[in-house]
């Protein structure tokens, strides 16, 4: 025992303090693993609670000394009114979900294919739980934590530093010779089942809410303003996943695991190697049949490709790494009874029938309303209002009827006949009949594109939504208020709002005046003050006119997502936007390719990834009168920014390639997905446009045009060479 530690705190000298401070910093942070990663205290509560006040009382003394990792650190500090934003140094990715064994194989199958691995090379995955919880990222620098946020968007998040320090998971150090210098841990936020019980208990006790599941709970603990709130809530973490790293410390993702547990960062003790699907299947089985006996809620097992030289090659899809997979657990399910179908119109006019339930909880959920797809659905499912229907709810997808129970169907109910006119606009609507199948499709669509109310209201949805213009503030309930109000019909016109924020302030104030009326008749409970909530209102309608405001500006791949083009997702208006660059470049030629004999058609469709579907869908958006219209009222009040390619320093950036023949080194997908990365557009057509034609063994006749046009031809070394590789 040093001497300093038998001083009272009033009576240490400076230095002794300094000593004292990292003595306990370090004392503490064992004590903290001791309890929550190996599950056992070696002191109790109280002699803990002895050493935290004494860090508290010396740190009050000496204000200066406080060192980054002190533990009280994680009561976090005053309360703020928002949180940062924080864009992440590396996206923080979403996993692609298999359902099936047979999915899996196919995802071994797809890794090799793009390896270009034989079926007999060796090729290991590692398998773990997915948690149910809330992602997160902490980042490290010389093995201080000094920030930490939540996923967000994928690419900018919420800044969560003073919540996520509270979590005694979370080491405030990293210990270990070989800590990278920096590091962005990656993991989950959750809460255990015996915390989540205890927690719910506290609730009742104390006569507040209970929550519906951990994972809710642990939500809502991160988005605390106030970390003392946070503080209280039992939150754990596990870390799987790393996002920037100076120094790779480790040629695998288990060894990788390893040096994380080594530096103090909580780990799941379930993840196994395996060497082949069967092996990933077995795992999957043993924590499905095992899976109510963890202390946490997994939703299903991650396998992830071992050896992180190949992660590197597999690379990222948009969303998704290539080299790893959810494998989901079978959805649960609920009986509860159907007590109508409305029609919902959508976003393009497609009609879609909604199963309005009786609330039933399904895996933790209330569930009141499901999605009947189409009519066809409806008849092949038979189902009918007053039957019984079994539900069921995967994940985050909208939940789904899977059928009848028909020992159950009332003996009045009738089948259900699909009301074809359009509920918001009285239209007629149609079935579209496929050009090219000739197949009648199986969504009634109002043809009222321009004007039916509901379609604006769903363009104006997504036009504000969080990957179109992210304009906080406008959500669906808002957008539909100033709809019906008409101080938004239009695109533009929330670029205007602003000449009309007293009106707005109105209109907001009224409905929430009804609102809150509403409430007071349904609980009998008085509000306590309307001046406060006048006022709340008001500030509220100036965020917004200033979150507007904020959005004038908007990268050209962001903007074409936003128009609403049928068939264009964020996917095709990136493939799009990466090849037009210019907003005027891509309208004028999507108004040229009209004429499907003109370059500008073959130039579309020669956009690898890009169809005749998608393709008439966008050239018919612009030949719209209306929406040309609609389009340059917006362009007076909005900047589009030009599209830069991401890797300007590669030779290849902003070039067009296609490639042809076999490829020795890599499959077709890793080469066109490395070409992709470094900036380049890969065509599927040799044309004038065309900068280079990567030629395999067994080229043919795009080889042959290429020669006639002039274009430079590579071989594959030569293109490697090119490219660094
Ligand atoms: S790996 C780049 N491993 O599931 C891959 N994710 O559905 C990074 N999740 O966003 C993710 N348990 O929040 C990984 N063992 C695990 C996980 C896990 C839960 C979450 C994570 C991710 C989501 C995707």
């Amino acid at each position: 025992m040093s001497r300093a530690e038998k001083i009272p705190v009033d009576a240490l000298s400076e230095t002794q303090a300094g000593a004292e401070l990292a003595r306990l910093a370090e004392e503490i942070a064992v004590h903290d693993a001791h309890y929550h990663r190996n599950d056992a205290p070696i002191i109790s509560d109280a002699e803990y609670d002895g050493l935290r006040q004494r860090n508290s009382e010396i740190e009050a003394r000496f204000p200066a000394l406080q060192r980054p990792d002190s533990p009280d650190l994680r009561v976090g500090g005053a309360v703020r009114e928002g949180f940062e934003k924080s864009t992440h140094a590396r996206p923080m990715l979403s996993l692609d979900n298999a359902f099936t064994a047979e999915d899996i194989f196919d995802f071994c199958d797809s890794i090799r294919n793009f390896l270009g691995l034989a079926g007999d090379d060796p090729l290991e995955f590692t398998a773990e739980p997915k948690i149910d919880g809330v992602s997160a990222t902490l980042r490290y620098e010389d093995g201080l934590f000094i920030a930490g946020a939540t996923r967000g968007d994928g690419f900018t998040g919420e800044n969560i530093t003073g919540n996520l320090r509270t979590l005694r998971d979370v080491p405030l150090r990293l210990n270990g010779a070989d800590v990278p210098r920096v590091i962005d841990v990656r993991g989950e936020v959750y809460i255990s089942h015996d915390d989540f019980a205890a927690l719910n208990a506290r609730q009742t006790s104390e006569g507040k809410a209970v929550f519906m599941n951990p994972r809710n709970a642990a939500a809502g603990a991160l988005r605390q303003l106030d970390p003392a709130i946070t503080a209280q809530r039992p939150l754990r973490f596990f870390a799987y996943a790393w996002g920037e790293i100076s120094e790779l410390r480790a040629h695998t993702q288990m060894e990788m695991i390893g040096r994380f547990k080594d530096w103090g960062l909580p780990t799941n003790r379930e993840m196994r190697r395996c060497e082949s699907p069967e092996e990933m299947l077995a795992v999957y089985g043993h924590l499905q049949e095992t899976r109510a006996l963890l202390d946490y809620d997994i939703d299903g097992v991650v396998y992830k490709v071992d050896r992180l030289d190949l992660q590197d090659r597999l690379g990222f899809r948009s969303r998704s790494p290539r080299w790893a997979i959810a494998h989901k657990f079978p959805a649960e399910q609920a009986q509860t009874v159907l007590e109508a179908i409305e029609i919902q119109v959508g976003r393009t006019g497609a009609l879609t029938p909604v199963a309005k339930l009786r609330p039933v909880t399904v895996g933790g959920v209330v569930v009141s309303s499901a999605s009947l797809h189409n009519e066809d659905e409806i008849r092949r499912k038979d189902v009918r209002i007053g039957d019984t229907v079994i539900v069921q709810r995967a994940g985050d997808v909208i939940p789904q009827i899977v059928g009848v129970v028909m020992d159950k169907r009332p003996q009045d109910a009738t089948p259900y006949i699909f009301n074809t006119l359009c509920p918001a606009c009285g239209s007629q609507a149609v079935r579209e009949t496929d050009a090219k199948t000739g197949k009648e499709d199986a969504v009634w669509r109002c043809g009222n594109r321009a004007l039916c109310p509901a379609q604006v209201v769903e363009r104006l949805r997504h036009f504000v939504s969080r990957d179109a213009f992210d304009i906080e503030g406008l959500g669906e309930q808002n957008i539909q208020l100033l709809f019906d109000e008409m101080l938004i019909t239009g695109f533009a016109d929330i670029f205007t709002l602003r000449e009309k924020i007293e009106e707005v302030k109105k209109a907001f104030f009224r409905k929430r005046e009804e609102d809150a009326l509403e409430r007071e008749r349904r609980t009998g409970k008085k509000r306590k003050k309307i001046v406060d909530e006048s006022k709340r209102t008001y500030k509220e309608v100036e965020n917004l006119i200033s979150s507007i405001e904020a959005r004038r500006e908007i990268e050209l791949e962001r903007f074409i997502y936003a128009l609403g083009i049928r068939h264009v997702g964020r996917n095709n208006a990136r493939l799009l936007a990466r090849h037009y660059h210019l907003f005027g470049a891509f309208r004028a030629a999507m108004r040229n390719a009209a004429d499907h004999e003109s370059t500008a058609y073959r130039e579309l469709l020669a956009i690898d990834g890009i169809g005749e579907t998608m393709a008439n869908a966008a050239i018919e958006y612009f030949t719209d009168k209306r929406f040309k219209v609609t389009v340059e009222e917006l362009l007076r009040e909005i900047i589009v920014r030009d599209f830069v390619a991401p890797t300007s320093a590669s030779l290849v950036a902003g070039k067009t390639v296609v490639f042809t023949g076999s490829l020795e080194k890599m499959s077709r997908d890793e080469a066109k997905a490395r070409a992709q990365s470094l900036g380049a557009k890969v065509a599927g057509s040799v044309s004038s446009k065309t900068d280079f034609v990567v030629a395999g063994a067994d080229a043919g006749s795009k080889l042959k045009k290429a020669r006639e046009l002039g274009v430079t031809i590579l071989a594959e070394e030569e293109w490697l060479a090119l490219t660094g590789a």
